[in-house]
């Protein structure tokens, strides 16, 4: 049996705005969405902001019905059998929200138990058992007020797994979590999915899916545009090279400029302080275009250039450019909006 099954999902949010006179606007946040998790695996969700990921694991953890389309885990109908949805599942979602700072982590996690029904004899072992997984034993008696961002997030994922979930959602588990924090997060997932425990993530970390996902699927204007291992997304730019241009004081026309020299790909600029990282996607073998893609960029001072071989990240922004048709823009919500440094606009 799968562990997660989504089906056409869609899902529109119908909201008032203006005042005094309001309007109802529509939002389609998610068009259509059909993917599988099989048991045991970890999948990864990736997309720009607002691709209606979010709002993808809030219809398969039952805190939203679709529009349309159906989902089911472990077989239950998240819309006719919520009730046995909630059994299997748990779910953190990154931020501060969910715990009780007055209380210690060890008095969140009894209380979290009461109220998931964790029966009184179990718990004990069980929240010893998760304070090991996360890493917070001897922290526990603290309030949770003095913990920091990295521990507040282990001890939600702790929360999460209270009631021995067969699906645990993670939403953005790792955003503003130091890398050390990150990297034993990534641990602790991954140990998770080893054992057996089937894994939704988004996150905007490519490296963190790279490393963690076996399958990715990538969503962009609430539909899936592309689907599978991150090597198989990886192979479709697989015909490409990327060149790597630091640079300072890159505008949007030169990079217009260099978008249109023949041979290229696709552009991003990403702000590093002063410093401007500009990659540009080539076809393979291409090196005669470091030439005319540097004279594209004239009048900037540049810095290091090294080409390399394409990542999960190229392939990311080449899908979500060629899925919301922005190859040629640096503005908007792709560019613009994906964190963690993935690929920021050079001009607004
Ligand atoms: N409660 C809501 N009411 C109205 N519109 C909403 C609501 N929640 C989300 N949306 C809209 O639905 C779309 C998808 O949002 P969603 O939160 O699912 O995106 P996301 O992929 O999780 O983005 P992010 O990477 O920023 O978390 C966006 O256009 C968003 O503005
Ligand atoms: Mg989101």
């Amino acid at each position: 049996m799968l562990a997660i099954e989504a089906d056409a999902l869609r899902r529109t949010y119908t909201s008032r705005t203006g005042w005094p006179r309001s309007r109802r606007t529509e939002t389609e946040a998610v068009r259509g969405v059909t993917f599988e998790v099989a048991p045991g695996e970890l999948f990864g969700l990736l997309g720009p902001n607002g691709a209606g990921k979010t709002t993808t694991i809030k219809m398969l953890n039952t805190l939203l019905l679709p529009t349309s389309g159906t989902a089911r885990v472990f077989g239950h109908d998240v819309a006719r059998d919520p009730v046995a949805v909630r059994r299997r599942i748990g779910y953190v979602f990154g931020g501060d929200r969910g715990l009780y700072d007055r209380l210690s982590a060890l008095d969140n996690l009894r209380y979290f138990a009461e109220l998931y029904g964790v029966g009184a004899r179990d718990q004990k072992r069980r929240i010893a058992e998760l304070l090991d997984l996360v890493g917070l034993v001897g922290r526990e008696k603290e309030r949770v007020e003095g913990y920091s961002r990295g521990m507040r997030q282990r001890l939600h994922i702790a929360r999460g797994l209270l009631h021995h979930p067969d699906v645990l959602f993670l939403d953005e588990p790792s955003i503003g979590v130091d890398p050390v924090a990150a990297r034993d997060l990534r641990r602790t997932v991954a140990d998770l999915a080893a054992a057996g425990t089937t894994v939704l993530l988004t996150t905007h970390y490519m490296a963190e899916a790279d490393e963690l996902c076996d399958r990715i699927a990538v969503i962009a204007g609430g539909r899936v545009r592309a689907l599978g291992t991150p090597g198989s997304l990886k192979s479709l730019v697989r015909e490409r090279d990327v060149l790597e241009i630091e640079a300072y004081g890159v505008d949007a026309e030169r990079l217009d400029r260099v978008r249109r020299v023949p041979g290229v790909r696709g552009v991003s600029a990403e702000d590093r302080g002063a410093l401007q990282t500009v990659t540009v996607q080539t076809g393979r073998g291409a090196s005669d275009l470091h030439g005319p893609v540097l004279a594209a960029l004239d009048g900037v001072r540049i810095g290091r250039v090294t080409s390399r071989e394409p990542s999960l990240e190229d392939a990311y922004i080449a899908i979500v450019e060629e899925a919301t048709g922005k190859s040629g823009s640096t503005s908007g919500d792709v560019h613009g909006g994906v964190h963690g440094g993935v690929s920021e606009g050079v001009s607004a």
